[in-house]
């Protein structure tokens, strides 16, 4: 079977047909052309932008903050995905959404009260998201996924680009696919960290339905090339 057939199988195992995403994640582009590298994803069919923003204390790295999605906010129309791997996010969420940030994720292991947070975020009249790291406990993620628009399994550990994809991340991506098909929750299930088009189908065969990929779109030769691939990998023509 093709890896096409296979997410189109896949596809038709759950009750609502699932259209799926790709989300290019700025964090491997050459910020020195950074419209360009808009430019060319979105012309390839890029559905998000994904933004990672690291504090040096929730992960060790330091990225970028909101005056950077203000930039890309004038660059691109496209929704931007703001991935908060910040500690005390709820801080910095008027920010975040002053600057045009269309959906804001936060950690589960950041908060305190991940329905509030979500609540939070929503209220700003935001899409509103939960992320968990590959080594966290599922249940109490899976309990606030019914105040969740985008739930961010991370097939990674968070911080950084270009690690491979985690075994054992398909096992967690299916235990929330059942939650959300179960619930019949209008919820995207994102995969984030170790992205290509060999992963991705595994992903979606999973469940997934939102692939977020840095290194294997922006580390390309040909990064609008690249993200075509990605789409062909799940089935989007
Ligand atoms: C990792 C970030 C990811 C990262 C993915 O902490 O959350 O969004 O950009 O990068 P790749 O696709 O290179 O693993
Ligand atoms: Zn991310």
């Amino acid at each position: 079977m093709t890896e096409r057939s296979a997410a189109a199988v896949s596809a038709r195992r759950w009750a609502r047909p699932r259209q799926n995403r790709i989300c290019p994640s700025i964090l491997s582009a050459d910020f020195s052309r950074l419209g360009d590298e808009i430019a060319g994803v979105a012309r390839a069919g890029a559905d998000f932008l994904h933004v990672d923003v690291m504090d040096g204390q929730f992960v060790p790295n330091l990225t970028f903050g909101p005056i950077l999605v203000s930039a890309m906010r004038r660059l691109t129309s496209l929704p931007l995905d703001v991935h908060l791997m910040i500690v005390e996010p709820l801080r910095h969420l008027e920010a975040f959404a002053s600057a045009g940030a269309d959906h804001l994720i936060v950690h589960l292991e950041a908060v305190r009260d991940p329905v509030r947070s979500l609540r939070e975020i929503r209220a700003r009249g935001l899409r509103a998201g939960l992320s968990i790291k590959p080594g966290t406990a599922l249940p109490p993620y899976l309990d606030a996924l019914p105040e969740c628009d985008i739930a961010l399994v991370m097939t990674v550990e968070p911080g950084r680009g270009g690690q491979p994809f985690l075994e054992g991340s398909e096992k967690r991506i299916a235990a929330v696919r059942e939650v959300i098909e179960a619930g019949n929750l209008d919820c995207l299930l994102g995969v984030d960290g170790g992205i290509d088009p060999q992963t991705a189908a595994r992903a979606a065969r999973a469940g997934a339905d939102t692939f977020i990929a840095g290194n294997s779109v922006f580390g390309a030769p040909d990064p609008p090339e690249a993200l075509r691939a990605l789409r062909r990998s799940v089935g989007i023509s």
